[in-house]
Order: C-alpha cells, then sequence, then structure tokens
C-alpha cells in the first residue's frame, strides 16, 4: 500500500534547463516533495524519439538534468531520480498500450500536432520526417505514468494532451482487462501557476532553441548581459519617457523575481520616474540573489557527479521494485502470465 500519494514527472535529457523550466515546474516539484512520494524520470528514451540520430547529445544530458533538478533544491532523500532506459517494463507496457490507441488520436493529439507542424517547417512538408516512435511518444509517456501507479502528474500547460491521453489509455485498459476492477492508476495534472514563461526577447515560450532563455547554470556575466539586451517599450526613447510595463520584459521578470517591488517597477515606468538601465540592474540583483543557492547547490552537485550518478543508480533500482510489481499486474490482467503458478 502507498503511504503517501505518488508524483511521477520528468524531463527529456536533451539540454540545460532554463528559469522557465524553474517557473514552469521545477519550484512545484520542490513544494511538493514533502507532501508526495516523488519520483523524477529522466526520459532519455524519449528524448531518443526526437534525438535518435545524437545519442551523445542525450547521454551527455542525463547528468545534467539530474544536477538541474538537485540544484533547484529537490533533496534526493526525499525525491527518487529514475533513468528511464534502465526500466524495460516501461518498454513493455509502451508495447500492450500501442493497441488501446489509435493512430488518428495520435494525430489529433494538439501536442503531437504542433510538434509535427514544427518539424514540416524544418524538414518540408512530407511529413517524413515524422517516425513511428515520435508519433507513439505519448503512449510511451502513459507508460512512463502508470508503470509507477502515479496519482498525479505536476506539468507545464504543454503537457496537458499528454496526461489526457494517459487517462483514456487508463480508462481504455481498465475497461478492457479489468474485469470490473481498476488495475491503474487514472492520473491528475496539476498545472503550475507561471505555467509558460516568456523569453527575453518577449517571445510567447522560452525556449532552448530559441536563444532567449537565462539558464539555471548561467554566470552573473552572463545573467547580466541577457537582461541587458531584454525587450523594453519600442516607444521609450528617453530615460525618463513614460513607457508601457505591459510590453516589457524587464518589468515581466520583475513580477517574477521582485516581488514586493513589482507594483513600484510598474507605477514608476508609467510615470517616467525610472530609466531603463536602472531598472535592468535592479532586476539583474534580484535574479542574482534567487539564483545564488540554486547555484550553491550546483557548484556541490558538479564536483560530486558520483554522488549523482548513484543518487540514479540507486533510484532506478528502487522504481524497478514498483514497475516490476505494475507490469506483473498488467500481464496478469491481460492473460498474458503463462508461467506464473
Ligand atoms: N514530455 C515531458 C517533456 O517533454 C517529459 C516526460 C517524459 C514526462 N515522461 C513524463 C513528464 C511523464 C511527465 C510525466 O518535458
Amino acid at each position: 500500500m502507498k503511504e503517501k500519494k505518488r508524483i511521477l514527472t520528468g524531463d527529456r535529457p536533451t539540454g540545460k534547463l532554463h528559469i522557465g523550466h524553474y517557473f514552469g515546474s521545477l519550484q512545484n516539484r520542490v513544494k511538493l516533495q514533502d507532501e508526495y512520494d516523488t519520483y523524477i524520470l529522466v526520459a532519455d528514451v524519449q528524448a531518443l524519439t526526437d534525438n535518435f540520430n545524437n545519442p551523445a547529445k542525450v547521454r551527455e544530458n542525463i547528468l545534467e538534468t539530474t544536477i538541474d533538478n538537485l540544484s533547484a533544491g529537490l533533496d534526493p532523500n526525499k525525491v527518487t531520480f529514475v533513468v528511464q532506459s534502465m526500466v524495460p517494463e516501461i518498454a513493455e507496457l509502451t508495447v500492450f498500450y500501442s493497441n488501446l490507441v489509435t493512430v488518428s488520436r495520435l494525430q489529433r493529439n494538439p501536442t503531437i500536432k504542433t510538434e509535427i507542424a514544427q518539424k514540416k517547417e524544418i524538414f518540408g512538408n512530407s511529413g517524413e520526417s515524422v517516425t513511428y516512435g515520435f508519433l507513439g511518444y505519448p503512449v510511451s509517456q502513459a507508460a512512463d505514468i502508470t508503470a509507477f501507479n502515479a496519482d498525479v502528474i505536476p506539468v507545464g500547460d504543454d503537457q496537458l494532451p499528454l496526461i489526457e491521453q494517459t487517462r483514456e489509455i487508463v480508462r481504455k485498459f481498465n475497461l478492457l482487462y479489468g474485469e470490473g476492477k481498476d488495475i491503474l492508476t487514472e492520473p491528475e495534472a496539476i498545472l503550475s501557476k507561471n505555467s509558460r514563461i516568456k523569453g527575453l526577447d518577449g517571445g510567447v515560450k522560452m525556449g532552448k532553441s530559441l536563444g532567449n532563455a537565462i539558464y539555471l547554470a548561467d554566470d552573473d556575466e552572463t545573467i547580466k548581459s541577457k537582461v541587458m539586451g531584454a525587450v523594453t517599450d519600442p516607444n521609450k526613447i528617453r530615460k525618463d519617457d513614460p513607457a508601457n510595463p505591459d510590453v516589457c520584459m524587464v518589468a515581466y521578470y520583475h513580477k517574477l523575481f521582485s516581488d514586493d517591488s513589482y507594483a513600484t517597477v510598474c507605477d514608476e515606468c508609467k510615470a517616467g520616474a525610472r530609466g531603463c538601465v536602472n531598472c535592468k540592474r535592479e532586476l539583474i540583483a534580484n535574479i542574482i540573489k534567487k539564483m545564488e543557492p540554486i547555484r550553491e547547490r550546483r557548484r556541490y552537485y558538479e564536483t560530486h557527479k558520483d554522488e549523482v550518478k548513484d543518487i540514479l543508480e540507486k533510484g532506478t533500482k528502487k522504481a524497478r521494485e514498483i514497475t516490476k510489481e505494475t507490469l506483473r499486474q498488467v500481464k496478469s490482467a491481460m492473460k498474458i502470465d503463462y508461467f506464473e503458478s
């Protein structure tokens, strides 16, 4: 029996995490780690659906992604870190679930639809860039979640269609194979308050590939030069011109990093009583202050990588006790447990 409700969430190890990830999910994970039995999946198999031609990149980022999570404040004594490819039960479940999802349902999944549209922009309209594995990654994500019998999934809003897809698979599985019982748990998403953080350039999303992000690993100088280049109100020419904080990315980040002074920032900006350079300097100081404990933990883990490897190895081992049991129940419900008893 579970003592606490269980969380399963994860990241694709494809690059460093940025403050969009911090506000969008990491902060929430940190907040929830005491209340829930938390598992963090380093989703290398899912990363390969998009990066099968670059396995070295995925490999390098296994430790990076884990260190980002630890630096954000996840406590390895409370939280279990798991490497997806080292849990074969997830791959097996993916195969069984793939019968419960139609191809057209996957093609209609809003997250997949957006990602396919992006691929077509890059690779042309033939659709040939879309592999079977890519189209099927929501099925594999359903396997991630259900392998752990997770109750709750804290995610950003771009992931909601994937959680919905998981819920459908769970309902179908239970209906088909449960004989009136719920074999699998139907998970619920918890959305972060700041689910989507805009980029320094004012773009709707901070993105690894968009060049508009502040990374958790950025040093002071990098943060300074990035904030100095952030987009402000283009109509403000002189230091004491009144301006509109609603179109200014510096004001936008003040809201995230300068809780107490945000109202003052906006008032002074509108009144023309706040020059952009000073406003940016204040923001830089507040970002650096907020990042300091994160960076301090990073310094520790970066010089103790063996400890991080150990956290992953032990965590994965612990995880398999759960996933093996889930697979046993799934196979029994599907009547393919031939050699058991
Ligand atoms: N799809 C998630 C992302 O791109 C990563 C992920 C993999 C995940 N498996 C998961 C998230 C299970 C939540 C639950 O960020």
